[in-house]
């Protein structure tokens, strides 16, 4: 049994999730938990919310909301969500946790001790108003390029220009309005990244099988123009994990907290103590998954992220576990996803635009959505959620072919021979050309889902389906029912077993219908089809079933259309 640790980049606190977030990490990375799962073997899947930093405060001042209230709110929100969806983490944690203030602090003193951080002194806006300093896009002001009263001191939203607080004209406050704004000296930490690039340029070497993708992005990084930059670890904010080495004090960073992308990736290993501290177990219990001296080498960790998140995944957080000179587990294959569009545009948190997570629950089953954004996961380039395109494909691939045959299926059964797996008859050439496709298709599928490809592996299971429909439709045993019943038993039964297995095959990509398939089927056989042959013999005759309701409901053009327009603005 092979050990395997999973996570998703884990989403951040500031509302609640898009389509193109969900596809982008946290539902192909279920999908493989599930199959790893389904194929016997451990799995450790963890996700979190990304609580600190600007954003988080600034959605919880527009709720108007003490900060940490806002994130323990969102957060109960979206693990509701998540577990409506079918996102089976094992643990669900919080970057906010005790856990993770600890372990990040922990770092931060280790990479100390190794010589790896500096003090750097820089000027920053301070608020006199607000009594703190203020980031970048917490200060507006007069655009000096478009005469726009309410550019951001990052960029002006209106021209685009890309600004420094300094050059707006009549700077204010964001948060208060205050033009009481003076520039200070602050002093702040950099992690020097610099001096760990020829051991960050050898552990990429070493992973020769990542895709191309990844490690062009990751040696760009390392080697274009000044190569690899020292990074900023700590800012001027209340929220977020306080300064420490260890748990002593910084003498010069009091009230300063560390940049949320510092603490972030760790909550990926203090993810895994809070899941030991949820459930009663000891701290080996996690460490097995995350420390090479405590059995973490046989573990195989595999990350899930958009194509953004790369570089802070084979480098900033990297650079943060070997500077620590302790035996962390490292990533060993690294899934990233380009973007899904929405309807001619993007999606987009701040407008509101596209479906939501949420909203998506509202009008279809999880099962609904899992299926068509897996089968369009945009892997190779960019893809394009259209409404006609998702009433297609649930039209098409889950009402036709999988849905119709389960149903035509139990129905022929009950009518002709009542609700239990037929006897008698064998099977013939026909059915021995199918069990010989199937096998030939099930090993592919299991290629494709070893490999992480979600479109293939989508593919291919489709076309499992789609034999089943084929077989069906030529052994016709409606047909032969008349001159040789055996024979119609024969096939009925083969036809009943191939609903189990598809609900084995199938449970990564819908799981709750995979479960009704499994119940209607009165089994709680789920065991992988190693052998395809021996995995159709499962339910033996006499095995009692039942009719199940309709798995899938077709979209109609109404449906499609009053959708279209209720989506085709943006969220209130
Ligand atoms: N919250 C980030 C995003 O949604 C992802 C953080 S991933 C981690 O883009 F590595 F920092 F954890
Ligand atoms: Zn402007």
């Amino acid at each position: 049994m092979a050990r395997i640790l999973i996570t998703s980049a884990i989403p951040y606190i500031n509302g609640i999730k898009h389509l193109g977030n969900l596809i982008g990490s946290q539902l192909p990375a279920d999908l493989y938990a599930r199959y790893q799962r389904g194929r016997g073997n451990e799995v450790m899947f963890l996700c979190a919310t990304d609580e600190h930093g600007t954003p988080a405060e600034l959605a919880a001042a527009k709720a108007d909301k003490p900060v940490a209230e806002y994130c323990a709110d969102m957060y109960a929100v979206q693990a509701d969500i998540a577990k409506r969806f079918g996102l089976s983490f094992d643990h669900f944690g919080r970057s906010s946790s005790e856990q993770n203030k600890r372990l990040t602090q922990h770092f931060a003193g280790k990479l100390d001790e190794a010589g790896l951080i500096r003090e750097v002194s820089e000027k920053q806006v301070y608020s006199n108003a607000d009594g703190r300093f203020l980031p970048d896009r917490y200060i507006e002001g007069t655009c000096p390029n478009c005469g726009y009263e309410r550019a951001r001191g990052d960029q002006c939203e209106n021209c685009t220009k890309q600004l420094d607080p300094t050059d707006l004209i009549e700077p204010r406050s964001a948060i208060s309005g205050s033009t009481d704004l003076e520039v200070r000296e602050t002093k702040h930490l950099y992690l020097r990244q610099s001096a760990m690039k020829d051991e960050l340029d050898a552990w990429i070497d070493s992973k020769t099988d990542w895709p191309i993708l990844t490690t062009s992005i990751a040696k760009k990084w390392l080697h274009d123009g000044d190569g690899l930059q020292d990074r900023g670890i700590t800012r001027d904010l209340d929220w977020g994990v306080p300064v420490k080495k260890g748990d002593q004090d910084w003498p010069g960073m009091e009230g300063k907290v560390f940049y949320v992308w510092f603490d972030a990736p760790i909550e990926y290993i203090a993810c895994a103590k809070e899941w030991a501290d949820a459930n009663g177990k000891t701290d080996s219990d996690w460490e097995r998954w995350w420390r090479t001296d405590k059995g973490a080498d046989d573990v195989r960790y595999v990350q899930f992220m958009g194509k953004d998140n790369v570089p802070f995944h084979t480098l900033s957080f990297p650079a943060t576990i070997l500077g620590s000179g302790e035996p962390w587990k490292m990533v060993d294959h690294l899934k990233s996803f380009n973007y899904l569009n929405y309807d001619g545009g993007q999606f987009s948190t701040s407008q509101g635009r596209g479906v939501f997570m949420d909203q998506a629950l509202e009008i279809l089953p999880a099962d609904y959505w899992r299926w068509w954004l897996l089968s369009h996961a945009p892997e190779s380039s960019d893809s394009e959620f259209t409404w006609e395109n998702f009433q297609q494909s649930v039209n098409k691939d889950l009402a036709d072919v999988l849905g119709n045959f389960v149903s035509r299926i139990t129905k022929f059964c009950r009518s002709k021979f009542g609700e239990a797996v037929p006897e008698g008859g064998s099977y013939g050439e026909r059915e021995l050309t199918l069990i010989e496709e199937l096998t030939k298709r099930v090993r592919a599928y299991e290629g494709h889902m070893e490999a992480m490809e979600v479109r293939k592996s989508a593919q291919e299971l489709r076309a499992i389906w789609v034999a089943g429909n084929e077989y069906l439709q030529a052994a016709a045993p409606w047909s032969t029912f008349k001159e040789d019943p055996e024979q119609a038993a024969a096939q009925v039964r083969l036809g009943l077993n191939l609903i189990r297995l598809y609900a084995v095959l199938s449970a990564p990509f819908i799981p709750e219908t995979s479960a009704k398939m499994l119940s209607a089927m009165n089994t709680l056989d789920t065991n992988w089809p190693d052998d395809v042959a021996a995995s159709l013999e499962a339910l033996p005759a006499a095995h009692e079933f039942t009719v199940p309701d309709v798995l899938f409901a077709k979209v109609t053009d109404e449906q499609r259309e009053d959708w279209q327009t209720r989506f085709a603005g943006t969220r209130a």
